[in-house]
């Protein structure tokens, strides 16, 4: 009896390509991720999972998704190595020297206005980009009275962070693009260069708060004068981002600014008639309704 259910079951069920097979490998694995650590891999847009997933299995020994998945549900350093992995951590200091050059022309004489400002960088790997805000505001005479937030998934790139250490090899191509954003004093004033790379000013890195942050599955926790959420939007699915896209605009103040990166334009989302492009400025928009 038992032999002919097996046999019934099997000719029922429907044939597995290879490529069906990773689908419902894939989706297992996410579905025991998101139960077991809340995370939700399922936002992000499969194309550029699938050579991290590889990439991981083979890092870990494993041959299948589904042995990788048992490695994650049962190790939890695991799941952070395979967290790690997924994060795509690149980032730089001024690495958009035209959206900074824009934030520093365009938006902080609205800034100005405002007598204490809060900003909030979403997903901001090992810190660099807020570490750029931070020298900006100096610059500007703004740092005294702004607090800066800076927050990513991955709490091991914000401990990297906190440190405020820039390896020496980046140095040369961070002081190029510093100068390429309008920076008014040589970046070097503020840093503490040493033999093995630099360090950021401590009265800078006193103004970050770090905090681990998902945008997926947290909800706001502040409201901003200015937000930056660059090179993020791109690796999820458009529902998602939509969805991060929503909790962005309700944590901007009426007014508030909002930065994106380079291929991440925000007429491609809904909520264009709530926000002005700022006029002249890379990716840079006003939250006007
Ligand atoms: C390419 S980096 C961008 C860093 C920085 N914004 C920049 O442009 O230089 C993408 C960052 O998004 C973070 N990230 C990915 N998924 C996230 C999520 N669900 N919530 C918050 N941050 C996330 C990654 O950990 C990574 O540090």
């Amino acid at each position: 009896m038992a032999a002919s259910l097996t046999a019934g079951a099997a000719s029922a069920a429907p044939p597995q390509t290879a490529e069906t097979l990773l689908e419902l490998e894939t989706d297992l694995l996410f579905e025991g991720i998101r139960r077991r650590y809340g995370y939700d891999f399922g936002a992000y847009s499969r194309e550029s999972l699938q050579r991290r997933l590889q990439a991981r299995m083979k890092a870990e020994g494993v041959l299948t998704l589904s042995a990788l998945q048992e490695a994650v549900l049962h190790d939890s350093a695991c799941m952070h190595r395979l967290l790690r992995a997924i994060s795509v951590p690149a980032t730089a200091l001024f690495r958009d020297p035209g959206l900074f050059a824009s934030i520093r022309e365009d938006v902080i004489p609205l800034l100005r206005t405002w007598p204490w400002l809060r900003i909030w960088h979403a997903g901001c790997a090992s810190g660099e980009e807020p570490y750029s805000m931070a020298i900006l505001l100096a610059e500007e005479g703004l740092l005294a009275r702004t607090s800066i937030y800076a927050t990513d998934v991955n709490d091991e790139l914000l401990t990297r962070a906190a440190s405020g250490r820039l390896t020496a090899s980046k140095l040369a191509a961070s002081r190029q693009a510093h100068h390429d954003a309008g920076g008014a004093r040589p970046l070097d004033e503020h840093l503490i260069v040493d033999g093995t790379g630099a360090r950021l000013r401590p009265e800078l890195l006193e103004r970050i708060t770090w905090a681990q942050h998902d945008l997926v599955s947290d909800t706001g926790f502040n409201d901003f004068h200015l937000i930056i959420c660059a090179n993020v939007l791109i690796y999820f699915t458009p529902p998602f981002r939509e969805r991060i896209h929503r909790l962005l605009y309700e944590s901007l103040v009426p007014f508030g600014f909002l930065g994106l990166g380079e291929r991440e334009l925000i007429a491609a989302h809904p909520p264009t008639p709530r926000y002005r492009p700022v006029p002249q400025a890379n990716r840079l928009y006003k939250k006007v309704a």
